[in-house]
């Protein structure tokens, strides 16, 4: 006798009253914010504290054993009957953007929460854990990936030489405690809703490089400095910013601030980010190398100083499991593509542990980090559906 019978995995239905309350309760998240008008939440904040509340109190509602780990993570378990099972791992993050969205993060983590639902009762050959990570963003710190990493005990020098809140480093557990990885998340682009599919899964996440820049030039007069004689910083900067835009990389400019400014004031000295992605790890270390040698090469010929060049955070592309994206893919039904991901997500941390698998759900106008952002209730009661019958899969396929 199976734990778990073919027939339990395909007659496991769509379900609105998921969707319904998984609506509901992103609503209620995006009222939690560090900002007064707009979503922000960031790592450790008070209102990713108010969040944690919020969610611990969902899981625990649904049976789950509830705990916080030392990077604040939140972590909902359904232990399996046989105490040395691996862990079977569905989770996404619990931070925003600044102005963000109410779906990028909390969608999977409440997508997670409705399978453990659907999960709960059933003989399972390995315990399950629903994560709501704590810091994928990086916006507090520009570390990114902080909970996840600290987690898997990734964690750098840097990282927590930058971070006030100390002892996250005690979050990290053994990688050989996990089986594998699953993460829903919104698709963030355009891509499935230009197709008009309401799922798609990914075979792998973009590497990306987070670079701070400054240039320092000489502030002067605005009106009685000939043009030739100036050394503006924030003309400088333009040129490497347009550089980047033309560079063949996936290169944003998040960033930029005129240090002490006036608007009758020459910039004399200029902060800015760039963000820099693409799928070879090779062509974006070549691409961020070249836009440092512009940037040396502008300051030269400028009269400026390249004050600093950097690499705040690195994260090389990663592939995601072929074995469980397959059993993903086909439990999520037929027309269902394979597509990369250019946006970065915990999976990306988790994929160097475990077997990992991502499940895109389709997003209005693929916007997303902008409080636009929305999704279908139909299209997250496929998801939930497609992923509860992936973890039913793995069941039967590691039990
Ligand atoms: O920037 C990203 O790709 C993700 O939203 N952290
Ligand atoms: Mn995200
Ligand atoms: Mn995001």
């Amino acid at each position: 006798m199976r734990l778990i019978e073919g027939a339990e995995v395909s007659k496991l239905m769509v379900k609105s009253s998921h969707a319904r309350q998984i609506m509901e309760r992103c609503h209620a998240l995006g009222e939690v914010s560090d900002e007064s008008d707009c979503l922000t939440r960031t790592f450790a904040s008070p209102a990713m504290r108010r969040t944690n509340r919020m969610v611990a109190s969902w899981m625990d509602s649904s049976g789950l054993q509830v705990r916080q780990d030392a990077a604040f993570n939140l972590i909902g378990r359904i232990q399996s009957s046989n105490p040395r099972a691996k862990c079977l791992v569905i989770g996404s993050h619990l931070d925003t953007v600044r102005n963000a969205g109410k779906f990028d993060g909390p969608l999977g983590v409440l997508i997670g929460l409705a399978v453990a639902q659907e999960m709960k009762g059933k003989k399972m050959p390995f315990h399950l854990e629903v994560v709501g990570f704590s810091d994928e963003e990086g916006v507090r710190y520009q570390t990114t990936y902080l909970g996840s990493r600290a987690m898997l005990g990734r964690l750098t020098k840097r990282d927590l030489s930058l971070i006030e809140e100390k002892g996250i480093e005690k979050a990290k557990r053994p990688q050989r405690e996990f089986l594998a990885y699953l993460e829903a998340h919104i698709e963030q682009g355009p891509v499935l809703e230009s197709q008009n599919i309401p799922l798609g899964v990914v075979t792998g996440i973009h590497g990306q490089t987070r670079i701070s820049v400054t240039f320092r030039g000489q502030a002067g007069h605005a009106g009685t400095t000939p043009m030739n004689l100036r050394h503006d910083a924030l003309c400088g900067a333009a040129e490497v910013i347009l550089e980047a835009e033309n560079s063949g990389m996936t290169a944003t400019v998040g960033q930029c601030e005129v240090v002490r400014s006036s608007s009758n004031v020459i910039p004399g000295q200029v902060l800015f980010t760039l963000d820099v992605r693409d799928s070879s790890d090779t062509r974006r270390r070549a691409a961020c190398a070249a836009l440092r040698e512009k940037a040396l090469a502008v300051a030269q010929r400028r009269g400026l100083k390249l004050q600093s060049w950097k690499i705040v955070q690195e994260t090389s592309a990663i592939a995601m499991d072929n074995k469980v994206s397959r059993i993903l893919q086909q439990s999520a039904g037929a027309g269902v593509p394979m597509m990369p991901s250019g946006a970065g997500h915990d999976a990306a941390v988790m994929a160097r542990a475990c077997p990992s698998a991502m499940l895109f759900i389709r997003c209005r106008k693929g916007v997303s980090h902008h409080p636009s952002e929305s999704v279908k209730p139909s299209d997250v009661a496929s998801a939930v559906a497609a992923m509860a019958r992936t973890v039913l899969e793995l069941a039967r396929a590691y039990e």
